[in-house]
Parts: structure tokens; C-alpha cells; sequence
């Protein structure tokens, strides 16, 4: 008896056990029929197979669970960001337990999946941003168990079906940035256990704001911006949101007076109605909540002042923009000193009252923004002691007094505006903002000189002092900034005007000053005159420069002899060299065809390129470096090897090297068009836009490689068109790239610095940061990208006009004219117009002042592939 039940036993946890194997092997079944409906060109799902000893638990994306001792199951599914496509199989449904699938972010690109109802434990159903399509069907209601649903920025339309207030176990309900139309009134009073309610951004909807929204007391977040609501809130709206904390109505058609709010929203953070039609009062309760730290009211009707005593009570306000109303009466002194706060945009009301001292405590201030109101205040002293402010703009304002030294003493301080105020007395130097963009004292009454500081600064861009009554001469010095704007009219600016500030601006930024002379100003200046004391002056000097610069070349030449006779001797023992390429050459071959005169030759920073014929009859190009720092020949050879092992179709293939004691030749595969900056130097450059589009690309293509796929991460760091080769298809190609790594960074820098103090290449900041960065490399780009655009080279002399950056120069042209049609290249039809001036604006981003404004390398490509899409679409009939 015993033994049959033993045996029994046995039997039974036989037959368990192969149950247990058996749901396993269909998990993994229903898994792999799940696939077979799915594109995957990522692979992803590549570990999702039967051939692998992969225990299915996991594969990508799979999370099993158990309970208890049970068997393991899978319970949840997230295959996010993989560019999955095909079918969203109901296959999957046989996965009994699965409570959360997650395929956001892909492209699944069909109605929206009812055969997931019948998955009978799905909890999460999250299909963000894919293309699904279609309206949301009646049959909607199905998904009884469902607790989330989140079908965000997908291109969903029609109305809202009424059956959707049968999903009463909803805590999320997210359908923002599709297509819903119509009005969603009445259909959510079931929906008591929501959390987060989100309908922004249907720009289709048409509704006022459901009453029983009020009444959802545990939700938390809700998000209605942008999407058409209109009407006034219901008078108790607030009263049932106990638990909100994140609000956003704005940019709506919202009518009427705020709701009461006293008392009634205790959790509440972000608070913000901004950009509707909503009038009365400063929602007087809001502070009453002590966690809010954002409150956007602006651009509504509101009016009347804003009292002390509330603004107490939000000690922990971040964030306090109230621009664009009717407010009036004393703006709340509090405000400036409250601990937290960064932001204070005020712009456009009516507010009156000083910036008291005590703003000094608003120690992490980033941006105020007060212009066009009726502040009477001197310009705090505490105000320069903040360390975090970048921006500060408070024009047409009632500020008056002499601006403190320390007015620009913030080490982030990019904006200053101050323009149309009473401010009086001399401008201080400014020696701290070395972050300074925009300075704008226009329309004041200052006096004295204009600063020869401002030239220190490093990124200054646009300086606007018109309309004093300055005195003295323009600071020649201000010609080191790549200013886009400079207005001095309207003071008492006397003599020279430094010749580069002229060519490009318009005149009238000079007007008003009698007695500023120089050529196209209607007064000559006097020592022009050509025996004039300066002028003998600078010719004395420059004949002794001549004598040193003879005497120079002499040393250089007798030395230069010395070394070459020393090498010729034991040539063969100094020389070293490494090849990565089949090359069938010696060093002796090497050096004996640069020597022939045949060769040609041609300059190049680092050193000169040489055309060599191998042997071989092979054509490859050879730059020469000196080897400054003698580096180690087990160096050199990891870094050129760095280099060498790079194999990009944009970037130009390294052969292999020779180096001595004294100089390094890179041989580089030859290309045998020339470079970009050949071509752009040539009169007649008229590539057609794609091309130029295509070229564009490919360089930036170079760059995203080096800096984000190449491991280890690379900068290019000296990137300009004649460092840009063509082949034979206009593919373009980097070369010239990573040298700091051969030449040493310390020999890197000084030979950038000596080419020319500021190669309209290289990024502002370079100069007195003397940091590589990715941004650098981006800059560079820009300035490539809008020789192609213009024409123009970077650096162009306009007949007998000092050279001017075509950074500058397509700034001004397009602050002036105020139009960016100006700048295209005219040989290129107008049909390609508009793609140029999407172009453009890339270009502008690129060539940003500011380094964290520059977009990567990978956002550049993909936005510029983008354009290139739609030119192959429009014309694919242009060839070069
Ligand atoms: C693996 O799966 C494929 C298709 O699902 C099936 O044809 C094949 O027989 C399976 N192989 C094994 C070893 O289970
Ligand atoms: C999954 O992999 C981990 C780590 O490799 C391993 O410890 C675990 O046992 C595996 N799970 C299953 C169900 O095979
Ligand atoms: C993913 O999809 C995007 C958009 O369709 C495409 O640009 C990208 O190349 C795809 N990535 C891969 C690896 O297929
Ligand atoms: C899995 O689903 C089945 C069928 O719905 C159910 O009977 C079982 O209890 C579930 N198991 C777990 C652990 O939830
Ligand atoms: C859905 O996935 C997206 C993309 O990852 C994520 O941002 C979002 O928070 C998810 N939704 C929910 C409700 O978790
Ligand atoms: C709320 O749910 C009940 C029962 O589940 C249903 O009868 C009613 O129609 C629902 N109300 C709304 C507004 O959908
Ligand atoms: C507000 O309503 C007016 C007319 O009623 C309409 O023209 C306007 O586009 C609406 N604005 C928004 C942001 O919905
Ligand atoms: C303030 O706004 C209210 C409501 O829109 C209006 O009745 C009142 O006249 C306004 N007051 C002022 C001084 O403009
Ligand atoms: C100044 O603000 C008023 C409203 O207070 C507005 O009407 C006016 O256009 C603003 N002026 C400027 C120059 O922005
Ligand atoms: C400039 O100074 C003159 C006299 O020095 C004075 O008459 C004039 O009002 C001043 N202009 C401004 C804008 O301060």
C-alpha cells in the first residue's frame, strides 16, 4: 500500500514536472510566434530564439516573476526605443499572467490593438510614440483590468467614445499629442482612482474643462495644455483635487476669473495657466501650499497688485512668471529675496517699486526678466553678488544712477539689458562676465569712454551703447570680437573708426556722432594724410621687422642645412616606419620623391603635402610634420595606430608613417580633386544645392564618427575646408584630424595659435579656454556649413576691404536686413531656397557664441539628412 502511494507520488510530481517544462516550452512558444509578426532590423530580438541555451526569462525585454514557490512566468514585456514594426501579434495573450507591455518609442504603425483586451492580466499597456492611427474604438471598454494606458504622441482622432467611463480601475490615462477631436464632457466621472490624466496638445479637441476633473480626488498630475479648452473653470474646480500636485492648462482659450484656490491644493508644485484669457486677481491661495515651486500666470488678463504677505508664504518658489498682464501697484519686494528662487520674468505689466539690496540673497537667481514696467530703483549693489545670474533685463524701466562695479560681475552673465532707463555716469570696466553675449545701455545718459574692457570679453556678439553721450575715440581693440551688432549712434564718439567695425555695418549705426571720421563716414580722418608722424612711425617699424625676419630665415635656413646634411649621412638608420597598408616603399624611395621637384607641394598648417608616385605607379600624399617634441618612436606609433585604425568613408584613410628624430611624414591615400577650400576659392564655385547638401553631410558624418562611434572618442580640432577632400563622387572626406595626438598638445597649441591669432575656424571660447571640446569640432563645422551655403569663403577680402568671417558676416547681413534670403549663395536657383534657410539656421546653431547652445554632430546629421530627404524628393534631376 505504501509503495503504490510513494508511487503515486512519484507519479504525480512526474507529471508536475512535465507540466511545469511543458508551460515553460510554451512560453517560449508563444514568445517566438510573437516575434514572427515583428520587424526587427536592430536584431534586438536576436536572443529570442529556440536554438539558444537561453532560459527565455531572459531575453530582451522579459521580466518573469513567481509566486511563492510557484513556476516562473513571464509578467512583463518592454521593448522599448528598438524601431520594431509589423503586427502586435494577440499571440502574446497567451502569456496567461502578463501584466505590463511596453513597445513606446517604435514604430508600429496600425489602429490601435483591441485583441490585447483579451489579454486577461494586462495592467500596463504602454504604446507612446509609435504611429498607431485610427479612433479610439467603443470596444475600448473591453480592457476592464487595465490600470494604465499610455498611447501619448501617436496620431489618434476622432472623439472620445463614452464607453471609456467604464475603465474605472484607470489610474493613468494618457492620450496627449494625438489628433482627438471634439468634446470631452461627462465621460469621466467613473475614473475616481486616476493619478495622471493627460489630454495636451490635441489641437483638434474642442471642450470646456469637464466638471468632474474637480472632482478626481487622488489625482495628481493633470496636463491639459494646448489643446483647445475653453470657458471658465467650474467655481469650486480646485475644491475636490486634494491630491494635485502638477497642473498645466496652458496655451487654451480659458475665459473668466481663477477658481478660489484657498486652503484646498496642499501638494501642489507646479502651477501654471499661462497663455489663456483669464482675468480678475492674483489667485490669492496659491502660496497657502508651501511646496510650490513653479507658477506661470503670464501672458492672461490678470490685474491688480501682488501682495507682500502672500508672497510670503511661497518660500520655496522656483519659478514666478507673471509677464504679460495688467498687474500694477508694487511689484512684491519679497520675491527678490526669496531662497530658492531662479527665475522672475515680470515683462510687460505695470509694476512699480525698487530691486531692493537684499536680492543679494537670491543666491541662485539665474534670470530676471522686469522690461517695459515702471521700476524706480538704482541698480542693486547685492545684484552683482549673485553667482548664478546669466540674464538680466529689465529695459524701459525707471532705473537711474550710476551702474556699480560690480554690474557684470557674474561669472554665467550672458544678458544685460538696461536699455531706456535714467542710468547715468560712466560705464564701469567689466573684467568678470567672460560670458557676456549681449550688452545692450542703449538710450541712457552715460558718459566717458566706452570701456576698452568690453574687448577682454570673449564671446561678446552683439553691443548696443546708441544713444548717450559717450566720448573719446572707438576702442581700437574692439576689433577682436566677432561682433554682430555694434551701435554707438547718437553720443559724442570722436575720431578713428577702427576699420573693421565699419565695413559690414550699416552707417547709421554710427550716425549722430559728428565727429567720428574714417573712409565711407562723411569726415576723412586727419592723419591719413600720408606724411603724417604715425605713419612714418609704422614705417620704420616695419623695416625693422623686415631685418629680424631676414635674419630669422638665415638661422632657419643654415640650420634647416645642417640637419638635412646630418639626416642624408645616416638616413637609413634614423628612419623608421610603420605601415598599415600594403606599401611597397622604402623611406629612402620616400624621401627621395619629395625631393624631386616634381613632386608637388603645397602649404598646409602642420606642414607642407606632397604628391608622391610610389614605384608602384601608386599616388599617395605625404605630410610632413617636424617632430617638435621628438616623440618616442613607441608613441608615435600608438597614436598614429589610433588614427590609422579609422575606416570611415568621410574620413581619409592614414597609409602608414615614417618619422626620425626630426620629422614625422603621415602618408595619407590620395585624393586627387583637391579640397573644398580649393573649390571655394575658385570664382566660379557652383556646385548645385544637393551636392553642397550631400557634402555638408558626409563632413558631419566624419565628425558624429570620431566623436561618438570611434572608441577611443576623437576631436577633429582643426577642421576647415581645405581640410575637406573630394573624391571623384563630391563624398567628401576629413583629413588633417587628431594631430594633437602626434604633434604633443603643447606643440598643437602653439602652432594653432601662431597660424593666425583667430582662424575664423576655430571657436570663440578656444581662444582663452584653451579647451578641445566637441563643441569646438561643431563650431568649425558651422562655419564650413555656411561657406556652402553663402559661397563665400570663411575668411574673404572684399576687394581691398579688410577680410571679414562669413560667421560675422552672416550675422550682420542677416541682423540688418532681417531676412536670411540675403546671405544664400545667388548662383543657386531659388528653388532651393527654403531648404537653405533651414540650412542656415543649423549653420547659426552651429556657430552659436555659446558652446552649449551648439548642437551634437549626431543632431546635426540626422537634421540635415532629414532636409537632404526632401531634396532628393523634390529634385533628384540635379548632378554634378
Ligand atoms: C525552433 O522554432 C522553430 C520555429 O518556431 C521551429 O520550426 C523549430 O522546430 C524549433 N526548434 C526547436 C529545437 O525547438
Ligand atoms: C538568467 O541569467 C542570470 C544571470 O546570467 C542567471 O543567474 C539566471 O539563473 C537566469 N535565469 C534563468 C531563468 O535562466
Ligand atoms: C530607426 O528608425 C529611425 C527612423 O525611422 C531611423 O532613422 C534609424 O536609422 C533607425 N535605426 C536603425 C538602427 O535602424
Ligand atoms: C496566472 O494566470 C492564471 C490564469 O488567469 C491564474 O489562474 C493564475 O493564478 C495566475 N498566476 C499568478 C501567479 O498570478
Ligand atoms: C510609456 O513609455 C514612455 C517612453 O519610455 C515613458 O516616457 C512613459 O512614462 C511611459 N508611460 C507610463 C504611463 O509609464
Ligand atoms: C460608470 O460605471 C458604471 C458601472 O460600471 C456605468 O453604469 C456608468 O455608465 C459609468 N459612468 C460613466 C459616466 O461612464
Ligand atoms: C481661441 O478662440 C478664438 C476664437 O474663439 C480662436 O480664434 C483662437 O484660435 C483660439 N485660441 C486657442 C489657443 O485655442
Ligand atoms: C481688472 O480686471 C477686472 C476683470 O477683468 C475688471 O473688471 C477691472 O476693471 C480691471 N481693473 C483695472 C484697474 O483694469
Ligand atoms: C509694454 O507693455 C504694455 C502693456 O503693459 C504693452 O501694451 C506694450 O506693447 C509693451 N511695450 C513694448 C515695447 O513691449
Ligand atoms: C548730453 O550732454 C549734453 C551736455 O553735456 C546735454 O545737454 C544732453 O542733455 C545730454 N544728453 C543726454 C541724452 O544725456
Amino acid at each position: 500500500m505504501a509503495t503504490t502511494t510513494s508511487k503515486q507520488t512519484l507519479f504525480l510530481s512526474l507529471l508536475l514536472s512535465l507540466f511545469l517544462l511543458n508551460s515553460a516550452i510554451s512560453e517560449t512558444q508563444i514568445l517566438l510566434q510573437f516575434k514572427t509578426s515583428i520587424e526587427d532590423p536592430m536584431n534586438v530580438l536576436s536572443s529570442w530564439s529556440n536554438t539558444t541555451s537561453i532560459h527565455h526569462c531572459n531575453w530582451t525585454g522579459i521580466t518573469c516573476s513567481k509566486k511563492n514557490e510557484g513556476p516562473l512566468f513571464v509578467s512583463s514585456i518592454t521593448l522599448q526605443s528598438f524601431n520594431l514594426s509589423g503586427e502586435i501579434s494577440p499571440s502574446i495573450c497567451n502569456l496567461v499572467n502578463l501584466s505590463h507591455l511596453n513597445l513606446a518609442d517604435n514604430i508600429f504603425n496600425q489602429p490601435i490593438p483591441l485583441h490585447l483586451s483579451q489579454c486577461e492580466s494586462l495592467v500596463t499597456l504602454n504604446l507612446s510614440n509609435n504611429l498607431i492611427w485610427g479612433t479610439i474604438p467603443e470596444q475600448i471598454s473591453l480592457f476592464k483590468s487595465l490600470e494604465v494606458v499610455d498611447f501619448s504622441r501617436n496620431h489618434i482622432e476622432g472623439k472620445i467614445p463614452e464607453t471609456i467611463g467604464l475603465l474605472n480601475q484607470l489610474k493613468v490615462f494618457n492620450f496627449g499629442s494625438n489628433l482627438i477631436s471634439g468634446g470631452v464632457q461627462g465621460y469621466f466621472g467613473n475614473f475616481t482612482e486616476l493619478l495622471v490624466l493627460d489630454l495636451s496638445h490635441n489641437p483638434f479637441l474642442v471642450s470646456e474643462i469637464p466638471a468632474e476633473i474637480g472632482e478626481m480626488s487622488k489625482l495628481e498630475m493633470l496636463f491639459l495644455q494646448s489643446s483647445n479648452f475653453y470657458g471658465e473653470l467650474v467655481p469650486n474646480f480646485f475644491k475636490g483635487l486634494k491630491s494635485l500636485k502638477f497642473l498645466d492648462l496652458s496655451q487654451n482659450n480659458l475665459t473668466g476669473n481663477l477658481p478660489e484656490i484657498n486652503l484646498l491644493l496642499p501638494n501642489l508644485i507646479s502651477f501654471d495657466v499661462s497663455e489663456n484669457q483669464i482675468s480678475g486677481f492674483f489667485p490669492s491661495g496659491i502660496c497657502e501650499a508651501q511646496s510650490v515651486a513653479s507658477l506661470s500666470l503670464h501672458t492672461n488678463l490678470f490685474n491688480g497688485s501682488i501682495s507682500n504677505d502672500l508672497i510670503n508664504k511661497c518660500r520655496n518658489i522656483e519659478k514666478f512668471e507673471v509677464q504679460n498682464n495688467g498687474f500694477n501697484g508694487n511689484f512684491p519686494s519679497l520675491v527678490w529675496s526669496l531662497p530658492k528662487i531662479k527665475l522672475i520674468r515680470a515683462e510687460n505689466n505695470m509694476f512699480s517699486g525698487e530691486i531692493p539690496d537684499t536680492i543679494s540673497e537670491a543666491a541662485q537667481l539665474e534670470h530676471v526678466q522686469i522690461d517695459n514696467n515702471s521700476f524706480s530703483s538704482v541698480f542693486p549693489v547685492g545684484l552683482g553678488k549673485i553667482r548664478t545670474l546669466y540674464r538680466f533685463s529689465a529695459s524701459l524701466n525707471g532705473l537711474y544712477g550710476e551702474l556699480p562695479h560690480n554690474f557684470c560681475d557674474s561669472p554665467l552673465m550672458s544678458i544685460i539689458n538696461l536699455s531706456h532707463n535714467f542710468l547715468s555716469g560712466k560705464i564701469p570696466e567689466v573684467r568678470k562676465c567672460r560670458k557676456l553675449v549681449s550688452l545692450s545701455l542703449a538710450n541712457n545718459s552715460f558718459i566717458g569712454k566706452i570701456p576698452e574692457s568690453l574687448a577682454d570679453l570673449p564671446v561678446l556678439t552683439y553691443l548696443d551703447l546708441s544713444q548717450n553721450n559717450l566720448t573719446g575715440s572707438i576702442p581700437q581693440e574692439l576689433e577682436k570680437l566677432k561682433l554682430a551688432l555694434f551701435n554707438v549712434s547718437y553720443n559724442q564718439l570722436s575720431g578713428r573708426v577702427p576699420s573693421s567695425l565699419i565695413s559690414g555695418l550699416p552707417a547709421s549705426f554710427l550716425q549722430g556722432n559728428p565727429k567720428l571720421c574714417g573712409p565711407g563716414l562723411p569726415n576723412s580722418c586727419f592723419d591719413e594724410n600720408p606724411i603724417s608722424k604715425s605713419s612714418s612711425f609704422a614705417k620704420f617699424t616695419c623695416a625693422l621687422v623686415f631685418i629680424a625676419l631676414a635674419f630669422v630665415l638665415f638661422v632657419f635656413a643654415f640650420g634647416f642645412y645642417l640637419i638635412r646634411s646630418h639626416k642624408r649621412k645616416c638616413e637609413s638608420s634614423v628612419w623608421k616606419s610603420v605601415f598599415f597598408y600594403p606599401l611597397r616603399v622604402t623611406e629612402h624611395d620616400l624621401i627621395i620623391a619629395m625631393d624631386e621637384k616634381a613632386s608637388r607641394g603645397f602649404g598646409g598648417n602642420f606642414g607642407r603635402v606632397y604628391v608622391v608616385n610610389l614605384p608602384s605607379g601608386e599616388l599617395v600624399s605625404v605630410k610632413k610634420i617636424v617632430n617638435f617634441v621628438g616623440q618616442s618612436s613607441k608613441t608615435l606609433k600608438n597614436e598614429v595606430k589610433t588614427l590609422a585604425k579609422i575606416r570611415h568613408k568621410n574620413i581619409v584613410k592614414i597609409l602608414g608613417f615614417c618619422h626620425s628624430d626630426e620629422s614625422i611624414f603621415l602618408i595619407y591615400e590620395y585624393l586627387p580633386k583637391g579640397s573644398l577650400g580649393d573649390f571655394l576659392a575658385k570664382t566660379g564655385f557652383d556646385f548645385p544645392w544637393n551636392v553642397r547638401l550631400k557634402i555638408a553631410i558626409g563632413i558631419a558624418q566624419g565628425l558624429a564618427y570620431l566623436h561618438k562611434d570611434y572608441i577611443p572618442h576623437l576631436l577633429h580640432r582643426n577642421l576647415k575646408s581645405n581640410n575637406v577632400l573630394l573624391d571623384d563622387d563630391f563624398q567628401p572626406k576629413l583629413t588633417d584630424f587628431g594631430l594633437d595626438r602626434i604633434v604633443g598638445e603643447n606643440a598643437f597649441q602653439s602652432i594653432v595659435a601662431s597660424e593666425s591669432a583667430a582662424s575664423c575656424y576655430m571657436a570663440p571660447e578656444y581662444g582663452h579656454t584653451k579647451k578641445a571640446t566637441e563643441q569646438n569640432d561643431t563650431y568649425s563645422f558651422g562655419v564650413v556649413l555656411l561657406e556652402l551655403i553663402t559661397g563665400r569663403q570663411a575668411e574673404e577680402n572684399e576687394s581691398g576691404e579688410p577680410s571679414v568671417d562669413v560667421v560675422k558676416w552672416v550675422r550682420r547681413n542677416i541682423n540688418i536686413t532681417n531676412g536670411a534670403l540675403k546671405v544664400l549663395d545667388p548662383k543657386i536657383s531659388s528653388f532651393s531656397q527654403k531648404q537653405m534657410v533651414e540650412a542656415l539656421e543649423i549653420g547659426l546653431r552651429c556657430t552659436s557664441v555659446v558652446p552649449e547652445k551648439r548642437p551634437s554632430m549626431c543632431e546635426v546629421v540626422r537634421e540635415l539628412q532629414s532636409l537632404y530627404s526632401e531634396t532628393s524628393l523634390q529634385d533628384g534631376s540635379f548632378e554634378v
